[in-house]
């Protein structure tokens, strides 16, 4: 059987859409130990399930662009649960072991909690289940918390930009109260959730005042913190480089305040890099807990980077900050085997060269890891 791959579906008419390349024979069975050309694994599958969201945060959905007008994918464009079920079986065994869900916000995607139920029900050749978590803006949180939990949903990550009404109010910009967030995390709390996360996008001059009391309101909760540096992601949040607050400063004005250490990555690729409140003796104070710090702009981490994305209409994208997604939705609705499907991912992967943080200072504006526009955040959901 030769290693040749060739295309037998027609270029897909949508703008940006990659045709998979599928092979019309020798489709090997996953190994598990799939890398990239940089010897990267297929880690971290983060699934989109709706392209919607109810806020319009000022560095994501900005309203001039995603206005009353505009045109979200229709619901037959979606992935169905089973759909996405299945791509998920197959991605599990090529390695992946966390799935996360986002958005948009997920949580206003219908019935979440019945594909929550089915993703928890795979299991790999070595009898793992996957860890299943979701990133949400909160709004819906308070609801929801329980039923996620009984679907089995592991963990949450809450996005929160501030604890000041007014300033949350108009990063959301749909004057969202904060203090129905900060419910929704106390709900995911008394629904069991452990580990639970919050992100904060930190934007130079509009809540970076906020650093400090959120770090105060957090510490010694059990819940991490991470400070996130706004990115340039997408092609319509008027990113500029003077807005972004380096990590470095955000950390030094929490040592200001509170003695920090740093600590070890806890697993391979981790995005954030994780400071421990130090108690008396200067130690990592395990009680107090930690925070993170997110630093695509100024310490690139694609080194280790283990993520997929799939998009909510099917296409797998490699990079945050791509142009261009491969449509594995034609493949699923056009009647591919698993071993086909399988096949595709895997050849995909195999030839995944991103590292667009790395390269964002040699590259021109606007650029993305391919010709043409970069996705946006609530498209891919970060
Ligand atoms: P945990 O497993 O809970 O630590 O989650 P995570 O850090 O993998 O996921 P989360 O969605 O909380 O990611 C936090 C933020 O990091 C996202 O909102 C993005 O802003 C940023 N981020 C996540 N993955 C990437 C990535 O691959 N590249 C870049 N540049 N930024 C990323
Ligand atoms: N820069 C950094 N983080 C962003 N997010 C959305 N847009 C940006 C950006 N431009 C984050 C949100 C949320 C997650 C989905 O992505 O705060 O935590
Ligand atoms: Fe804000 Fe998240 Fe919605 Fe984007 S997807 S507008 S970051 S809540
Ligand atoms: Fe991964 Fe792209 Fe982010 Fe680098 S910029 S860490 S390659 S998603």
């Amino acid at each position: 059987m030769g290693e040749r791959t060739i295309n037998i579906i027609e270029p897909s008419r949508q703008a940006g859409a990659l045709q998979p390349p599928l092979r019309s024979s020798d489709w090997p069975a996953p190994t598990g130990l799939l890398r990239d050309t940089r010897g990267r694994p297929l880690h971290d599958l983060r699934i989109s399930v709706t392209d919607r969201c109810n806020f319009r945060c000022t560095y994501c959905m900005p309203k001039e662009v995603f206005g009353k007008d505009y045109q979200y994918l229709p619901h037959a464009d979606l992935l169905s649960f089973e759909e996405i079920t299945r791509l998920a079986r197959l991605f599990m065994a090529h390695g992946v072991r966390k799935i996360r869900l986002t958005g948009g916000e997920p949580l206003l995607r219908k019935n979440i909690e019945r594909l929550i139920a089915q993703l928890a029900a795979l299991r790999g050749a070595d009898g793992q289940s996957l860890e299943i978590t979701l990133t949400t803006n909160g709004s819906l949180l308070a609801r929801k918390a329980q039923s996620l939990r009984d679907a089995g949903l592991s963990r949450v990550t809450v996005s929160l930009d501030s604890l000041q009404d007014e300033v949350f109010r108009a990063m959301n910009d749909v004057d969202f109260p904060v203090a129905e967030v900060l419910a929704g995390i106390e709900a995911a709390r008394a629904a069991g959730f452990e580990r639970t996360k919050v992100n904060m996008v930190v934007k130079r001059g509009t809540n970076d005042h906020e650093i400090l009391p959120m770090a105060q309101h957090f510490r010694g909760t059990g819940i991490t913190l991470r400070f996130i540096e706004f990115m340039d992601v997408g092609a319509t949040n008027g990113w500029r480089m003077d807005q972004v607050l380096p990590s470095d400063q955000v950390i030094a004005r929490l040592q200001k305040r509170w003695p920090l250490v740093p600590l070890a990555a806890s697993s391979p690729g981790e995005t954030a890099q994780r400071w421990g409140w130090a108690g008396p003796d200067g130690r990592h104070d395990p009680r107090l807990g930690e925070v993170g710090a997110i630093s695509s702009v100024t310490h690139a981490f694609c080194g280790d980077c283990n993520r997929a994305r799939l998009s909510t209409e099917g296409r797998m994208y490699l990079c945050l900050f791509a142009t261009q997604g491969w449509d594995l939705r034609r493949l699923l609705r056009g009647g591919a085997s698993d071993a086909q499907i399988s096949a595709a991912i895997g050849d995909i992967w195999h030839q995944r060269t991103d590292r667009y943080s790395e390269l964002r200072a040699s590259l021109p504006p606007d650029q993305g890891t391919g010709r043409g526009r970069r996705i946006e955040m609530s498209y891919i959901g970060g």
